[in-house]
């Protein structure tokens, strides 16, 4: 069987390491796959060093499409991908997670009669100011098989009227990379720099358009972080989206140190160490559940309940006095431990291929 894998962004390419890996360990299973990148990152730090640290093989393509407006990027991925496709038939098309390159690749797979495979299907934030719960409404409509995280997109997807059949609980495939990664953790050199150590210090990650296009907003929300920590230290490595607005932000803090974005080995090293993490990332939120690390999502909602009813996910919203009381319970000691969400144990990527390889060969 022929497939191909499509990938254009940050938590793409740590989502579909393990698969490829996958596919390499078992011959068996008969599946020779051709890898997509649609440019839709390409910053070094944001693509190529994750290729490089993951050991993801180079790219059949690269379609560089580069940033744009929502339309713009998916247009051009959309363009780009439709001739790639009919240059190279394939049986399946697999897509990842919920960024524009999967939305895309998934409309123009499916109009060209190529069967398409979600993995991360079916979560939800019924939130549709964020532009992933556009793309993954409609990458969802149109899949032919749902790989899910979690029991909650299980449901989502029934509730939509897909057939059991086709939906496959196989566990959470970025927690594969995780555990592949646990003994190459690197620690970054912004550690030393400021002589941090283990629980000195936090981490903040924050890159989605409601918290940082608004630089008053951002403003505040570091403010309340300074004031949260106390006399601690922040480690901020910033997304470009968050780069460009600070840019033209006149903000400077002693307490929360601004650094680019790391590689994964010295990101999971920042947060496995911290004492507790801020963000708005979907993936952080699953990292720390794995980790115990304790996790404050700036978010108003999440995809991934799981994060908050399992693992160590507490929601804040833009309720800054929260954030502060949350950001001291975390000194004083005052989190929950939180327990490893069921499949999240390293071995998706085995179980994608496994079903994907034993999938009917008139319906695949
Ligand atoms: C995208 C995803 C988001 C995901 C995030 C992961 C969509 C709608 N959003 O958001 O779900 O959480 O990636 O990191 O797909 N830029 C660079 N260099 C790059 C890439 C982007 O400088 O390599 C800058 C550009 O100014 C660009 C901006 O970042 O306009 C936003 O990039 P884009 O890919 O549109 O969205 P992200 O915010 O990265
Ligand atoms: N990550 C990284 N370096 C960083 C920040 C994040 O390697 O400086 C990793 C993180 O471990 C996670 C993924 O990037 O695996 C999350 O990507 P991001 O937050 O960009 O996207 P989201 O998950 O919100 O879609």
């Amino acid at each position: 069987m022929k497939i191909t894998i499509v990938a254009g962004a940050r938590p793409n390419f740590i989502k579909i390491a393990p698969l490829i890996r996958a596919i390499k360990r078992i011959p068996e299973a008969g599946i020779q796959f051709r890898l997509v990148h649609t440019g839709q990152h390409y910053d070094e730090k944001l693509s190529r060093i994750f290729f490089e640290e993951l050991e993801i093989p180079h790219p059949d393509i690269n379609l560089a499409v580069g940033s744009g407006s929502q339309a713009e990027q998916t247009a051009r991925i959309m363009v780009a991908f439709e001739k790639d496709l009919i240059t190279n038939p394939t049986n399946m098309v697999i897509v990842v997670g919920d960024v524009n390159s999967t939305m895309a690749c998934a409309i123009v797979a499916k109009k060209l009669r190529v069967i398409v495979v979600h993995i991360e299907a079916g979560i939800r934030s019924f939130d549709f100011t964020m532009p992933e719960e556009v793309n993954r409404v409609v990458t969802d409509a149109l899949a032919d098989y749902f790989f899910t995280t979690s029991s909650f997109a299980n449901e989502n997807l029934l509730k939509t009227g897909v057939d059991q059949s086709r939906i496959f609980f196989v566990g959470n495939i970025m927690i594969d990379t995780l555990v592949w990664a646990r003994n190459k953790v690197k620690r970054p050199v912004i550690l030393d720099l400021h002589a941090l150590n283990r629980g000195d210090y936090y981490v903040v990650t924050l890159h989605r358009p409601s918290n940082v296009d608004d630089i008053t907003k951002m403003k505040k929300v570091f403010s309340a972080i300074e004031e949260g920590i106390g006399n601690s230290r922040a480690i901020f490595p910033v997304h470009p989206r968050t780069a460009k607005n600070l840019e033209s932000a006149d903000w400077k803090s002693e307490k929360i140190i601004l650094t680019e974005p790391l590689s994964y080995f010295e990101f999971i090293y920042l947060i496995e160490n911290a004492a507790g993490v801020v963000t708005d990332s979907g993936g952080v939120q699953e990292e720390t559940t794995v980790l115990h690390v304790p996790c404050i999502t700036l978010r108003a909602n999440t995809e991934r309940p799981e994060t908050i009813t399992e693992g160590t996910n507490e929601l804040i919203g833009d309720d800054l006095p929260n954030l502060i009381a949350a950001l001291r319970r975390i000194q004083s000691g005052a989190t929950k431990k939180g327990k490893v969400p069921a499949l999240w144990d390293g071995r998706t990527a085995d179980r994608i291929i496994k079903i994907l390889s034993d999938l009917d060969p008139i319906s695949r």
